[in-house]
């Protein structure tokens, strides 16, 4: 049975990476969300995707220089001008705040570490203290493009799966993933076709591609069985797998 993960939240229809995105995805019935984290001048770990604020928000500059108060000042949903809220204005999450949502609802989480171009000092250890103190072992699943990350992360806890971020086509993946202790891993879709995808399977490691949008992309991917579809659309996709 292929699990749905909303991406960045219900990202297509909600401003990514916000709580509303997240309230969005549980409401349709999504299995899981998946978000990405930064550090804070501070240390505090926040949601948001980019290593700057420009692009999501309406403020200016890097993450890592602002103090989680400023980000919490930002509103997080400036450049999505097709959402309005008249409760509140769309925030930057912590991963905290997102964790004590989780408390209500059994979502699974798929953190992406955004340690590529930073490297935030103890990020790993900082979201595996939150995983254990939450005791979310089993919901989470931690990802990155930084794979050297991941394998740090195992290293920490060994306990919590680690899947790799990768865009281009490799040879047997599966291989590549159980080399570096991951139980998954999270191909784009692209580069993701269905003989690698079953042999991954069948070889034990589950695997979610991203970003998987379009109608037939869903359908494909649902028919095969695979694990999971990481998708802006959760609400399609949950409609889409209802209907096969
Ligand atoms: O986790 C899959 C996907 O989120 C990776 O790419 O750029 O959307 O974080 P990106
Ligand atoms: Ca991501």
């Amino acid at each position: 049975m292929t699990l749905i993960f909303a991406h960045r939240g219900s990202a297509g229809t909600h401003p990514e990476n916000t709580m509303e995105s997240f309230i969005a995805a549980e409401k349709c019935g999504a299995d899981g969300i998946e978000l990405d984290v930064h550090l804070s001048k501070e240390g505090e770990i926040v949601v948001i995707h980019d290593e700057t604020v420009d692009r999501t928000t309406n403020g200016k500059g890097f993450v890592q220089d602002f103090f989680l108060s400023d980000l919490k000042s930002l509103n997080a949903s400036y450049k999505f001008k097709t959402f309005q809220s008249f409760i509140r204005v769309p925030r930057i999450p912590t991963l905290r705040e997102v964790f004590d949502w989780m408390k209500g609802n059994q979502l699974q989480c798929n953190i992406e570490l955004k340690n590529g171009k930073i490297m935030y000092p103890f990020l790993e250890e900082k979201v595996i203290d939150l995983i254990r103190e939450y005791q979310y072992e089993e919901r989470i699943i931690i990802s990155s493009f930084n794979h050297y990350s991941l394998v740090h992360c195992y290293q920490l806890a060994p306990d919590i799966e680690t899947a790799p971020l990768y865009s281009e086509g490799l040879y047997m993946p599966w291989i590549y993933a159980r080399a570096i202790h991951a139980k998954g891993m999270h191909p784009n879709m692209k580069a993701a076709p269905d003989m690698i995808i079953r042999g991954a399977i069948e070889d034990g490691i589950a695997v979610r591609p991203y970003t998987v949008n379009k109608k037939e992309d869903m359908e494909r991917l649902i028919a095969i069985e695979c694990s999971a579809i990481i998708t802006d659309y959760p609400e399609k996709a949950k409609k889409i797998k209802k209907q096969m």
